[in-house]
């Protein structure tokens, strides 16, 4: 079997095999030989130059061989390439020119053109296929209207009490392009995408249905046409996961802070599980202390049929290359004796 059908077949809770596996945000900072091309390319060019995106895909894969590749890109290209400009500012993270402060700032965003607007990651899709062909799925991403319009929105803290309605246009018209966006990317081969919505935690489960559920609902509904999973990332998905469920993903995605054994009740017959291993102990602990936890998390999804086994948010930078090493091999070799194990009772 290889990594494409594993990966697809998990997606479906349809894996007989051992459970693939993947790191959110493993195309970055951790890697040295990223870190080496950044002292080369400020961020902004590595996200608009072709090669450099297939490079740092790879870059991870080549080394660990994880189970899928996630296209190297930012959640705040979209916006982006919708008209704002975007800088990252060397410690300081992401800061756009101008904030949406009034419907005409709305109006005046252009509709994403993706042939015009992002041929260099169309292209690097269609390079990134070519090498890693079915030895790994091939995965594209958005962040959720609610998540991008943080960043955003002026104001974001008091808006949705000040202004609703400019939230609410604001989260449509993200929606509307998101769907172009990720149209897109399966066109140019994506074999999943996921939804990141790392910010949906901050909103309790009554907002979390008004103001981020249902426009990746509206998502799910147009992208599962096309026949390809959809992932739903939330960190501090306790809350949501029923909601999360109810938008019609293939797959939750939840955090390190969340139980699997009360997703795997909330879940079971409805969806798969992606994750949600404590990147802070990825960090911390000594490859020994990895390889045991990450027997603990395989065990408590042994049973589980559709399981991709994953962090709770993205691999921070400073994680060591050997820590990640020791969790992916102990994914992908004691899963499989766990398997044996099964097939023998
Ligand atoms: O998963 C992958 O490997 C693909 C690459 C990826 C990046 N950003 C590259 C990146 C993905 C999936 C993202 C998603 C993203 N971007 C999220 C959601 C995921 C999450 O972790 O919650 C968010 C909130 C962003 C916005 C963003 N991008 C911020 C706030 C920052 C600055 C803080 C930080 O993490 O450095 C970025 C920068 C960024 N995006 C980097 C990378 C590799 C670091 C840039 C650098 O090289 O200095």
């Amino acid at each position: 079997m290889n990594s494409l059908q594993r990966f697809s077949n998990a997606c479906f809770c349809k894996n007989k095999d051992r459970p693939p596996v993947w790191l959110m945000r493993q195309a970055g900072r951790f890697l040295p030989e990223y870190r080496a091309l950044r002292e080369k390319h400020d961020f902004m060019t590595l996200l608009k130059t072709d090669e450099l995106i297939t490079e740092v895909s790879l870059q991870p894969w080549r080394r660990l061989h994880m189970d899928a590749v996630i296209v190297f890109a930012d959640i705040l290209l979209l916006p982006n390439v919708m008209g704002m400009e975007l800088n990252f500012l060397e410690g300081q993270g992401p800061k756009f020119s101008k904030l949406i402060a009034s419907q005409k700032d709305i109006d005046a965003l252009k509709p994403v053109e993706p042939k015009k607007d992002i041929p260099f990651l169309l292209s690097a899709l269609r390079n990134i296929r070519k090498e890693i062909k079915e030895d790994a799925a091939l995965l594209g991403f958005a962040g959720s209207p609610w998540t991008v319009a943080s960043y955003i929105m002026d104001d974001f803290e008091n808006i949705g009490k000040k202004n609703p309605e400019l939230l609410k246009n604001t989260l449509s018209r993200l929606t509307h392009e998101t769907i172009v966006y990720l149209s897109a990317k399966v066109d140019a081969g994506v074999d999943a995408i996921q939804i990141f919505d790392s910010w949906g935690g901050v909103l309790s489960p009554e907002d979390y249905r008004v103001w981020s559920a249902p426009y990746i609902k509206e998502i799910v509904t147009a992208l599962k046409k096309r026949g390809v999973p959809i992932i739903l990332y939330v960190k501090e998905s306790g809350p949501h996961l029923q909601t999360m469920i109810e938008t019609g993903c293939d797959v939750i995605s939840i955090g390190w802070e969340t139980s699997l054994e009360e997703a795997k009740k909330k879940a079971l017959g409805k969806t798969a599980i992606q994750g949600n291993f404590n990147p802070h102990i990825l960090m911390q602990a000594t490859p020994d202390e990895i390889r045991q936890q990450t027997q603990i998390m395989l065990k408590t999804m042994q049973d589980y049929p559709g399981y991709i086994a994953n962090l709770g948010h993205g691999i921070l930078p400073k994680t060591p290359v050997e820590n990640v090493e020791a969790f992916i091999k102990s994914c992908q070799r004691s899963a499989v004796s766990f398997q044996q194990e099964k097939i023998k009772r």
